[in-house]
């Protein structure tokens, strides 16, 4: 029986008949053909396609190099540049007076750009970089928020050989300052503020606290982008605006040809210990899934219009804004923006404004905008054109049935197929996500494996379990977008995601996942480890915890936990003991704020606790181990039915039930 046979029990949807005629993978049985392919020739499947999506400088005659494992080499000796696939390529193509972006500010002005003009821009800021002493090998810190500048800085980074590393707009000094130690950075490039919902938030003085906190000594230059007219203040010999560095440069720039190997981008995300990890990717693998997955996941064509609502300071934005969509010279809509500004139905008049065909958001979002629609008629997708949709997407986090079945039916008209892509920052695209044109859909589920990805069920000891038991995700194999390292830390990235327990042979994502018993289908059951998914911004509950006791005048100790939330997926609950008694009422209030500042000063807004509740003591064990389990228990307002004789103060649970 054929996969797609054996969905017969779940709701299944089906794509419809001119979906699959029109798709790049066209039906089921082309998807098991390509998966066939892979399966029986990895490295030559993997080959021809990356000679086929990309462009390459030196042809590679190697494929992967696994001598070094888990240090794999994809494509070495093969020479490239990232810029020039996603800009020259394009215009030589005869491309150049495609609109490559159409951007959309806060505030609803449009500005389009052509490829010939995101091409001489990115030029001109990879000449101005390079005047100001940048090149091949320097890491540059990109601080900016969603905008053609902050692309085209990423882009210029590529063409350089810089290795950038984007910090997402909401992170805090302190955030900020630890990326920018850890990076090296020689440069840092900003803007005086960025502007959401109607405000204006900064950015430059942001950096300018992060660079007095210590450790910084690395960067030479600041280059600020002048967003909205925003006060800031210029260290002399050390701050330049970017209008002044790029005015005399040309609009060419010879691109630096990397190995394939050579760092892109350092991006960094949370792991159940220690500080965020710098997730580093390499050019061309990395480069080769971002477009291939455009291709096949999106059905990427050249009339599309693709619009990724994510941030460029996450993975997201990365593989589905800067690189993959124009790797293909798509068109494609960048947004400063909030969804709910001015109103809730703002996603819903930029796609029927900009006859947005493929568009690629997250389930919070949808479930916030679900809650606004149905309050207000006026916001509701039914209010709005939007016809021009023909494939849906959701990343970050599991989408729950009923936010899939509301997104299918009334953003997608009940007729546009919804992929769901599972994958992760250290992954650099999709993993497990259906095909538009091929794959039933089952509500809540990723489905199946993108070809040539060779996911599994394991249990602890790497057996793979037979479908219909619960275990831990792993994949088989190396793939070409996997992360290569952690920068600065090689043993911790082969502890992190080739542990022992797996001899060294499987790539941990992370996650628990269960196979459906019929079809396989993989349903991704959370996070195995300490770490939360907010929105779908990934957190660990060690990292706030940190955050909260750095309060030294007051806290004295915090244990923190997710628990579910309707809208956010997961919410952080923390449990704090002060180091004095436990507050009630007003007073408790008042410090739950000043703790969540705190955490807002320390990791940036997007941290900081929902609930936060205050006990003489947290629930420990004997020996001192805080029970966790019981707190999870505690966050979700579950009745404790788990044993608490073991407890060494029972009593404090009692006083851990009131929320702040
Ligand atoms: O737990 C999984 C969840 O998000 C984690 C990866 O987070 P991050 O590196 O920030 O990347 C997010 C964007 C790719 C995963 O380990 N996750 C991501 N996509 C899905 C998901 N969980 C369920 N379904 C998904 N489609």
């Amino acid at each position: 029986m054929s996969q797609a046979e054996g969905v017969q029990d779940a709701k299944v949807y089906l794509p419809s008949e001119a979906t699959v005629a029109a798709a790049a993978v066209s039906g089921m049985a082309a998807y098991e053909k390509l998966c066939a392919q892979a399966e029986a020739d990895y490295e030559g499947f993997w080959a021809g396609h990356a000679r086929e999506l990309l462009t390459w400088k030196t042809p590679f005659t190697k494929v992967l190099n696994e001598e070094n494992a888990p240090f794999f080499k994809w494509f070495e000796d093969g020479t490239l540049n990232a810029s020039y696939n996603c800009l020259d390529r394009n215009v030589e193509r005869g491309l150049g007076d495609k609109t490559a972006i159409i951007f959309e500010a806060d505030g609803g002005e449009v500005t389009k750009v052509t490829y010939s003009e995101l091409l001489a821009k990115t030029c001109q800021i990879a000449n101005g970089l390079r005047s100001l002493g940048v090149g091949k090998g320097d890491r540059v810190i990109i601080y900016i928020a969603m905008s053609v500048d902050g692309v085209a800085a990423m882009q210029a980074c590529a063409r350089i050989g810089a290795t950038h590393s984007v910090v997402f707009g909401g992170f805090s000094a302190q955030s900020l300052r630890d990326r920018i130690e850890d990076t090296g950075a020689k440069a840092v490039i900003t803007a005086d503020c960025q502007v959401r919902g109607g405000k204006k938030l900064p950015l430059k003085a942001i950096v300018d606290e992060a660079l007095t906190l210590g450790g910084c000594d690395s960067v030479q230059k600041v280059l600020v982008v002048n967003r909205a007219d925003a006060a800031v203040t210029m260290a002399e010999g050390r701050d330049v605006w970017m209008a002044d560095v790029v005015a005399s440069q040309p609009t060419t720039c010879e691109p630096e040809w990397v190995d394939a190997e050579h760092p892109l981008f350092l991006l960094y995300t949370s792991g159940s210990t220690g500080k965020p990890k710098g997730v580093q990717h390499s050019t061309g693998g990395y480069l080769l899934h971002a477009a291939l997955t455009c291709k096949w996941t999106f059905d990427l064509k050249a009339d599309d219009v693709f619009w990724c609502t994510a941030d460029i300071g996450w993975v997201t934005g990365h593989t589905y804004i800067t690189y993959g969509p124009l790797a293909l010279g798509g068109t494609e809509i960048v947004f400063e923006g909030v969804p709910t500004y001015p109103d809730a139905g703002r996603f819903w008049k930029m796609i029927q404004d900009h006859k947005v065909s493929v568009f690629y958001t997250a389930p919070t979002a949808i479930r916030s905008l679900i809650k606004a629609a149905e309050a207000n008629d006026a916001v509701h997708p039914k209010s709005y054109d939007l016809s021009s949709l023909r494939i849906l997407g959701s990343v970050g986090e599991p989408i729950n049935p009923a936010a899939w079945e509301w997104y299918h039916l009334h953003v997608g008209g009940g007729r546009c197929p919804i992929v769901d892509t599972f994958w992760q920052t250290e992954t650099g695209g999709h993993m497990i996500t259906p095909l538009p044109g091929a794959t039933p859909l089952v509500p809540g589920s990723c489905t199946l494996p993108f070809p040539g990805i060779q996911f599994a069920v394991v249990d602890e000891t790497g057996t793979e379990l037979p479908w219909g038991k619960g275990g831990i995700l792993v994949c088989k194999k190396p793939w070409p977008s996997m992360i290569r390292t952690i920068w600065g830390d090689p043993e911790r990235f082969k502890k992190s995601y080739y542990p022992e327990d797996f001899k060294g042979q499987l790539y941990l994502a992370g996650d628990g996942a269960i196979r459906d018993a019929k079809t396989g289908y993989f349903t991704i059951t959370g996070r195995i480890d300490d770490v939360l998914n907010v929105s779908g911004h990934r957190m660990g509950t060690m990292e706030i915890e940190s955050a909260l006791v750095s309060c030294t005048e007051l806290v004295a100790e915090a244990a923190v936990v997710g628990r579910p939330d309707e809208t956010t997926g997961e919410a952080v609950c923390a449990f704090v003991v002060l180091k004095r008694p436990a507050p009630t009422g007003e007073e408790a209030k008042a410090i739950a704020k000043i703790l969540r500042d705190h955490v807002g000063k320390e990791i940036g807004p997007i941290a900081k606790p929902k609930d936060i509740r205050f006990g003489d003591n947290l629930p420990k064990t004997r020996s001192g181990k805080i029970m966790r389990r019981l707190l999870r228990s505690l966050a979700k307002g579950e009745s404790i039915t788990q044993d608490t004789s073991t407890l060494e103060n029972p009593a404090i649970l009692g006083q851990l039930g009131q929320t702040y």
